[in-house]
């Protein structure tokens, strides 16, 4: 989590410093800071708040703000957010000034160490401790900044993302990455620094992603010095040219990231299957998939592993991936399969789901399984991310930058590659008859013009929500396929408006949320046609009979749902393997429209972040 921004070049630093954060606000919200060397004097501002409130609070102090900078938007990990533990951090002597993304476990016996040898801390940081061991380094081994570095990290237990600079070599900065990413923007005689490539992609479109354990020595007018940290080699950095561009992360005329991106779907859907989905030739083609077929038809099983939202299109796969091509399936929270000593062997198959493709615990999982020998293939968003270069192979989901804290897009795009997987794994085992295959094929094409259809329900919604905003609590039911999707809708509710929400697949109802029912509680059922209809109607009776309010997702031309529910929001009608994919629109557009109305920030909901770099 955390984001970093760092410019070296002739243009004044600070506009592209702030408007780069503001980009990675995404990252963390908690705090924001600058330094800025205006040739003379090292300017260190920061504020608990916003990036809004750290510009607010240097308005009309910065007048030249030099062309040298570091900032840093945080959330919080060690110490509460407030203006003292806001990044940048200085050491002792005051030359030196770190930003950092990440945590140093083993924090505390450097700290130790180091107030036993006469430095002083006044923030909780760890980040605070690393910027002193490097000045320690430094001035012990009287080596320069980078060298300083590389020795102080090689102490050091955890993860970070770090830019340090010194004041008394002021032409300088020096990153290091192990565990959390960072991208350098490659300019003619002006290099950027940041977390994701947004901050400076137009200025730029070459960028070099640094790999873990690995630093650079960034000079102004000089050549970048990429280094292992571990053994001082050097590096010949691979440059890439960006796909992103501007119109990608900003609002374009939205409220919202996340109305935006919920918005976004049929297009981000027809990215994903487009070149894959061959309909006239019946086929699905996906080089990942192809080139490592022998290993996906002798799995004894696919294990998925995800965190959040991810881990819910990983449920929906389950349902996919068992019916269609008869593999069986165990999905597994990232967090809890890499500290449960999992039995995992050669001819188990993983499928690590992303969006960012930086979530710590995904990476730890993925790490485990192949230290046992598995296959490990990666569904992420983040083109170039960690977990997209950790993983054996893989399916990018192709839906374009998610800006917004609360995922939408980047769910129905993993459903999506997941759906074209599991296809592809049917043809070749021949669990599927070809006019089933092709049915599948046609009726996936036509989901973006379903979901456009969905979304008109928009302003009914909005109506809906404006009556159960204020509820305190919240259930969401659904049989099968859309267990995961009611799963995901109370995540949504959740997440954004903090209202207390609950998914539970509709006849676990009896074994005990019922007893929550009365008057107040609204339940959001998906009730469409194809999934265990009649027994989701048996479902909706019991609600009623307890007088809850009843929410219906129903498919387009519903009557029985209709007379026994206090709304419904249709759905086109589509196969029952693809439905998720639809009946999450208006649980989003609900969740969206109750946490508006309610005043809550959407896009940046409090203590979340977008990636979650940390276990
Ligand atoms: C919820 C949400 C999170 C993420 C989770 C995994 O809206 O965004 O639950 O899904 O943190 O993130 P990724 O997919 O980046 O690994």
């Amino acid at each position: 989590m955390c984001g970093i921004v760092g410019y070296i070049g002739p243009r004044e630093a600070y506009p592209i410093i702030i408007e780069g954060l503001k980009r990675l606000e995404y990252r963390g919200y908690d705090s924001a800071g600058i330094a800025l060397f205006d040739g003379k004097d090292l300017k260190v501002c920061k504020t608990k708040g916003k990036v809004v409130d750290l510009e607010n609070k240097l308005l009309n102090e910065i007048s030249n703000s030099g062309s040298i900078g570091i900032g840093h938007t945080r959330w919080a990990t060690h110490g509460v957010p407030n203006d003292v533990n806001s990044h940048p951090h200085h050491s002792n002597s005051g030359n030196l000034v770190i930003i950092h993304n990440g945590i140093i476990e083993n924090y505390d016996s450097l700290k130790k160490e180091l107030s036993s040898r006469g430095y002083t801390f006044k923030s909780d940081t760890d980040t605070e401790v690393l910027v002193n061991l490097i000045e320690d380094v430094k001035s012990k081994e009287n080596v320069k900044l980078g060298k300083a570095v590389q020795i102080a990290l090689n102490q050091v237990i955890g993860a970070y993302a770090i830019a340090v600079f010194d004041k008394t070599q002021p032409n300088e900065i020096i990153i290091a990455r192990l565990g959390s990413p960072l991208a350098i923007g490659v300019g003619k005689d002006e290099f950027f620094i940041a977390s994701d490539a947004s901050p400076f992609i137009e200025y730029t479109k070459n960028a070099i992603y640094l790999e873990d354990e690995e630093m650079a020595i960034i000079r102004l007018n000089k050549d970048i010095k990429v280094r292992k940290i571990k053994d001082d080699s050097l590096v010949d950095p691979y440059v890439q040219e960006l796909q992103i561009n501007l119109e990608q992360i900003e609002k374009g005329g939205f409220k919202h990231f996340m109305l935006k991106e919920i918005y976004e779907q049929p297009k981000a859907i027809n990215d994903t299957y487009r070149g894959r989905l061959l309909r006239e030739d019946a086929i699905i083609k996906m080089s990942g998939v192809e080139d490592n077929m022998k290993k996906f038809l002798a799995a004894d099983r696919i294990i998925i592993v995800a965190c959040g939202t991810s881990w819910h299109a990983g449920l929906v796969a389950e349902y996919i991936f068992e019916d269609l091509a008869r593999i069986p399936v165990e999905v597994e929270y990232a967090s809890e399969f890499r500290y449960r000593n999992p039995i995992i062997t050669e001819k188990d198959v993983i499928i690590a789901i992303s969006q960012s493709g930086e979530t710590a615990d995904t990476l730890a999982a993925i790490k485990l399984a192949k230290s046992k020998g598995a296959f490990v293939f990666g569904v992420c968003n983040v083109v170039g991310s960690s977990i997209a270069r950790e993983t054996d192979a893989g399916a990018y989901t192709h839906a374009g930058p998610e800006i917004g804290v609360a995922s939408t897009k980047a769910f129905t795009t993993q459903i999506t590659v997941l759906t074209l997987i599991a296809l592809r794994l049917a043809r070749a085992k021949g669990t599927i008859s070809s006019s089933d295959f092709r049915h599948h094929l046609l009726e996936l094409e036509m989901i973006p013009k379903k979901v456009e259809k969905a979304l008109e329900s928009d302003a009914h919604i909005k109506k809906i929500a404006d009556i159960y905003k204020d509820s305190r609590n919240c259930l969401y039911l659904g049989r099968g396929y859309n267990f995961p999707v009611a799963l995901e809708g109370a995540l949504k509710l959740k997440e954004i408006s903090y209202i207390h929400a609950e998914g539970y697949p509709a006849a676990e109802m009896k074994h005990g949320p019922i007893a929550l029912i009365d008057e107040n509680m609204p339940i959001v059922v998906i009730a469409t046609k194809k999934g265990h209809y009649e027994k989701v109607v048996s479902n909706i009776q019991e609600i009623k009979a307890r007088k809850g309010k009843i929410i219906g997702i129903v498919t387009e031309g519903d009557v029985d749902v209709r007379e026994l529910a206090d709304h419904v929001i249709e759905v086109p009608e589509t196969l029952e393997a693809l439905s998720p994919l639809l009946t999450t629109i208006p649980l989003q557009l609900l969740s969206y429209h109750i946490a508006v109305s309610l005043g809550k920030n959407v896009d940046q909901p409090r203590n979340l972040a977008k990636s979650v770099t940390v276990e």
